[in-house]
């Protein structure tokens, strides 16, 4: 079973919301870092279990450790790995924890020029969103604070998740049209699948219980 692995698994963590929301769900499985996340400046971390390390990233950067197996396995958004493209990974369970909507956004009634200016850090997803419609729009990559765009001028509509809708309201906008259900889900590297399949399984299965009960539980 899983404690009596023997090889070793890197697992790459999202910093920031996502989280504090993976934690647990890998405390459930006996991981859990043994220095203080809060206080450590290590950037490869050691766990309870002797064979699990945790790198903890920004969001985008989970796929790529993944995809070149710097990284076994790996949780960040299914807007990060839309983005990302999937190229690599295998995408086995949906964790349910942050869940959001990408979404278009803008000023209720506006009516849009023939080529639309969009302001997103989700380029790839826009233009594919886009092409597909048959819209012509131009990208205007940004890396945060995409709702400022349409009311400086900079873009017609941003492409964003939404939650609550309480920033898109704070700033005038209104959400549009959804382009996609966002949640966290684990993704793992090819070979690593392969190769180390016994552990990787069971460590899925542990966090797809506990996914489910906490599910079942909110
Ligand atoms: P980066 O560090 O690369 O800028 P980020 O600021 O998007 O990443 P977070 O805000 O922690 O990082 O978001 C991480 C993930 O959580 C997103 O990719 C998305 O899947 C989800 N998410 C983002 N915003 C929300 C939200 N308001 N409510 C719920 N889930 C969200
Ligand atoms: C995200 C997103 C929106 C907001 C949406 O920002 O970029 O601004 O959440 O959530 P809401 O619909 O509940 O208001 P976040 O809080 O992660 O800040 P950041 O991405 O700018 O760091």
């Amino acid at each position: 079973m899983f404690q009596q692995s023997h090889q070793k698994i890197i697992i790459a963590l999202s910093k920031g919301r996502i989280l504090n929301e993976t934690l647990p769900l890998l405390a459930a499985a006996n991981i859990e870092p043994i220095d203080d996340l809060k206080t450590t400046r290590k950037l490869i971390l050691e766990t309870t279990h002797p064979n699990i390390k945790l790198v903890i990233l920004r969001a985008t950067d989970v796929p790529t450790y993944v995809q070149y197996g710097a990284a076994d396995l790996g949780v960040t958004g299914k807007d990060v790995v839309m983005e990302h493209g999937g190229e690599g990974l295998y995408e086995p369970l949906d964790l349910n924890i942050a869940c959001c909507r990408l979404m278009t956004a803008g000023f209720a009634g506006t009516i849009l020029p023939k080529k639309i200016r969009v302001a997103t850090k989700y380029a790839n997803i826009t233009r594919r969103y886009f092409q597909e419609l048959g819209i012509q729009a131009e990208i205007i990559k940004l890396y945060g604070a995409m709702e400022l765009a349409p009311i400086v001028g900079l873009a017609d509509i941003i492409v964003d998740v939404v939650d609550t809708g309480n920033t898109l309201r704070a700033n005038g906008l209104v959400p549009l049209d959804l382009i996609a259900q966002i949640s966290s889900r684990v993704i793992v590297n090819h070979a690593s699948f392969k190769l180390k399949h016994e552990d990787i399984k069971s460590l899925l299965n542990i966090l797809e219980n506990q996914a489910n009960t906490a599910f079942t539980q909110s």
